[in-house]
């Protein structure tokens, strides 16, 4: 009987329960009256309610979830876009942030035009101040392309900053420093493209702006910190500081003591001191942040000053003796052992000094130096600089270790005159992606014209150093350059996905594409008729 039964269970096993119940109320250990069916028949109701109930809280919650509440818009990312400004001129200047939130790096850049280009911007050139054609900011989204915000700023050419006010790691809203009209200074939202704060400036119609404008700390005690523009005008270069947060100047223009060119950068000595530096000529022309807020303002400052470097400064003509051959081009800051070094890039030669006593580390004579090198990592955190020796048909890629100058990696690789600036992306193997343009022509080919076809964009990866991707090419010059990684503030670098890469020379095998990884952008403005490819 019981085998049968045991036999019928597995036959229904939904059933064997209710079967089974009988048998179980007559054990001894059954509290419930006798002969009443009802309660265990009411506990597997209940159980099957719970279960049903559940069942129906959990589809409630899949519903809920999948088509109620709305999904967060993801940015359609197009990997490519472009657009076009019929008869507008452009300007060298790209930057890069995450102006609509959607985690994806935005672009702003500048063009001249008669009206916005949308003909949707809520302002137009009068309402500015300006006649047409005037030059306008633009921020376009890094996904798709759309306009996300535009307005006039200036006449003509417009001397542009952005990201320079945010503090590292703040919250801050980050701004733009315009200097478009002669006499203002004006900070933009990026975010918007509403203007934070305009301050008359001191700047007389004549003095020219040199870039880049620096980062000072916080003189003024209000949070942001604050910006050191300098000027030149008629052979001399004056510096004064503004306060980040409202504009106001917080020391007013004194002269430097001496005759400067763009591409200057404050340098932080080991003992926390700020300095100034400047290329002029074959020297380094220096001034102490502390010496030039405190003789103007005549007001105590928290800034210290480095006795070493103090008595490294000719007190007379403002300048450090560094062993340059030819006249300094570029000066970087580099990761040093202790703090920063200096990368010196003259005419002739580039040499990593010592951030501290500017004793030369090494030196690497080359004979033609133009182009500001790049730095990256070659092997895995590791810094390299990515150099090059000559312009024109003879030019040749060099990646050096930044420790001690050796060659890493070297390629001849024609340029042509107007090259855009070659550029390095962090990739997730703690390496960097480096990209450059020229014209590589295989020798055996005979060409009518180099370059006939256009600049190339090539990307090496160290992983594959026998390989050159070509990633573009284009055949009309180009006004700006840069790249970005998309997670936002990270290194401000290098290019663009590309999914149509071929390749050009080398073993024709692809390298993996460590870059897009990790994110990677990069944007160029084209002329004529000023297109901005992305
Ligand atoms: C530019 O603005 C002027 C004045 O607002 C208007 O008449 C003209 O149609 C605009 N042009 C374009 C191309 O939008
Ligand atoms: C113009 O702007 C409005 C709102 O700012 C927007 O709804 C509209 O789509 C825009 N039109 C164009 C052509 O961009
Ligand atoms: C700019 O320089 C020119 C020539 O040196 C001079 O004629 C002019 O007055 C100067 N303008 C200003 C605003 O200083
Ligand atoms: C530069 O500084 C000197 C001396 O501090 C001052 O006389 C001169 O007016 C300043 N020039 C400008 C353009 O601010
Ligand atoms: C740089 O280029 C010049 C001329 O093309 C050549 O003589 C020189 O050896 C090159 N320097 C290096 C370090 O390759
Ligand atoms: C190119 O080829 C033509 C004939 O094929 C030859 O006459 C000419 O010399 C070549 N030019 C070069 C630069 O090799
Ligand atoms: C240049 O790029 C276009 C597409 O962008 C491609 O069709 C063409 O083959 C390329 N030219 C060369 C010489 O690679």
């Amino acid at each position: 009987m019981t085998d049968g039964k045991d036999l019928e269970a597995e036959i229904h096993p939904l059933k064997s329960e209710n079967r089974k119940v009988p048998e179980n109320t007559g054990a001894p250990a059954g509290k419930e009256p006798r002969g009443t069916p009802a309660p265990q028949t009411r506990l597997s109701h209940c159980r099957t309610a719970a279960f049903f109930l559940s069942l129906f809280a959990c589809l409630l919650v899949v519903f809920v979830v999948s088509f109620i509440i709305p999904c967060p818009d993801r940015p359609v990312l197009q990997g490519v876009w472009r657009i076009d400004y019929n008869a507008a001129v452009a300007y060298d200047f790209l930057a890069a942030e995450d102006v609509n939130k959607d985690k994806i790096q935005d672009i702003l850049f500048l063009y001249k035009n008669t009206n916005s280009s949308r003909g949707n911007s809520s302002f137009s050139c009068a309402d500015e101040g300006f006649s047409c054609p005037c030059t306008f900011v633009a921020a376009v989204s890094g996904a798709s392309g759309s306009v996300l915000w535009e307005r006039p700023v200036a006449q003509d050419r417009a001397f542009v900053e952005c990201g320079i006010l945010q503090p590292r790691g703040s919250a801050a809203p980050s701004a733009c420093v315009v200097l478009g009209r002669p006499g203002s200074l004006v900070a933009v939202d990026t975010l918007t493209g509403k203007t934070l704060w305009s301050q008359p400036s001191s700047f007389g119609g004549n003095a020219s702006v040199l870039s880049p404008l620096l980062r000072v700390p916080d003189l003024d005690a209000d949070g942001a910190p604050d910006l050191l523009v300098l000027i030149q005008e008629e052979n001399q270069v004056n510096g004064s500081i503004y306060s980040g947060g409202t504009g106001q100047q917080v020391s007013p223009p004194d002269s430097l003591g001496v005759d400067g060119t763009s591409g200057s950068i404050l340098h932080v000595t080991r003992a926390g001191a700020h300095y100034v530096l400047i290329p002029c000529g074959t020297a380094l022309c220096s001034r102490s942040v502390k010496g030039l807020y405190e003789k103007v303002s005549r007001r105590d400052s928290p800034l210290k000053s480095d006795p070493l470097w103090e008595d490294m400064l000719s007190a007379a003509s403002h300048r450090l003796v560094v062993h340059s051959s030819g006249a300094i081009r570029y000066l970087m800051n580099v990761p040093g052992k202790a703090g920063d070094d200096l990368l010196l890039v003259s005419t002739e030669a580039y040499m990593l000094l010592d951030g501290q006593d500017l004793t030369p580390r090494w030196t690497f004579g080359t004979t033609q130096v133009l182009r500001k090198p790049v730095l990256g990592y070659y092997k895995p955190d590791t810094p390299a600089v990515l150099v090059e020796n000559g312009t024109g048909p003879d030019r040749q890629v060099l990646l050096l270790d930044l420790g001690s100058g050796a060659v890493l990696w070297s390629q001849a690789l024609p340029g042509l005159p107007g090259d855009p600036p070659s550029a390095s992306l962090p990739t997730a193997d703690h390496r960097s992606a480096f990209f450059f343009w020229g014209v590589h022509e295989p020798t055996d080919s005979n060409q009518t014209e180099p370059g006939a076809a256009g600049r190339r964009l090539y990307m090496l990866h160290p992983t594959l150093p026998g390989v050159l991707l070509e990633l573009d090419n284009v055949s009309v010059p180009i006004v700006a350059f840069q790249g970005w990684s998309t997670w936002p503030r990270v290194a401000p670098r290098a290019t663009r996905p590309s999914g149509t890469g071929s390749p050009a020379c080398g073993t024709g095998a692809r390298p993996r594409q460590a870059g897009r990884a990790h994110g990677e952008e990069a944007a160029a403005v084209t002329r004529p008729g000023t297109s901005v490819h992305h």
